[in-house]
């Protein structure tokens, strides 16, 4: 359902599963790559049927270094970006994009609770879908 362009933020505590949800993502993306946590690398970029930008900006030591890296051609380019930690980031980020917080369950280490907030007319179809692909049992 992604689109050239779209913005996901990937939101949560160490060990959510952020990561882990990104790799869906690529699989479903028609990437075959390994996703690895970019935490280091603060970003991966992966080829595909489209571009995936992969941010991990937990490291970064003050906001304004996301500037250094060129963030502009990420978010405003023609691949679909994830950024974890995007909280870390706030000013720089679209207004338009999928807000997506992770959680553990209260009860169970091995659930995992996931929210969806959609800003703007796109995200809010894109939601829609999802919503709906999921009742039909896509
Ligand atoms: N949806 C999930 N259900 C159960 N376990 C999960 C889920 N997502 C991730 N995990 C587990 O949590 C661990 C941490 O996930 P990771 O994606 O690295 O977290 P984060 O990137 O948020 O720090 C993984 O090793 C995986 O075993
Ligand atoms: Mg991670």
């Amino acid at each position: 359902m992604l689109q050239p362009g779209d913005v996901i933020t990937l939101n949560g505590d160490l060990g959510a599963g952020k990561t882990c949800f990104a790799g869906g993502v690529a699989r479903g993306l028609g990437i075959n790559e390994r996703i690895t946590s970019p935490t280091f690398t603060l970003i991966n970029e992966y080829d595909g049927p489209l571009p995936l930008y992969h941010l991990d900006v937990y490291r970064l030591e003050s906001p304004e270094e996301l500037e250094d890296l060129g963030y502009e051609e990420y978010f405003y380019g023609s691949g679909v970006t994830l950024i974890e930690w995007a909280e870390q980031v706030e000013q720089y980020l679209p207004a338009e994009r999928l807000d997506i917080f992770i959680e553990k369950h209260s009860e169970d280490d091995n659930i995992r609770v996931l929210r969806f907030i959609a800003r703007g007319t796109r995200y809010n179809e894109l939601a829609e879908e999802l919503v709906q692909n999921d009742r039909s049992g896509h």
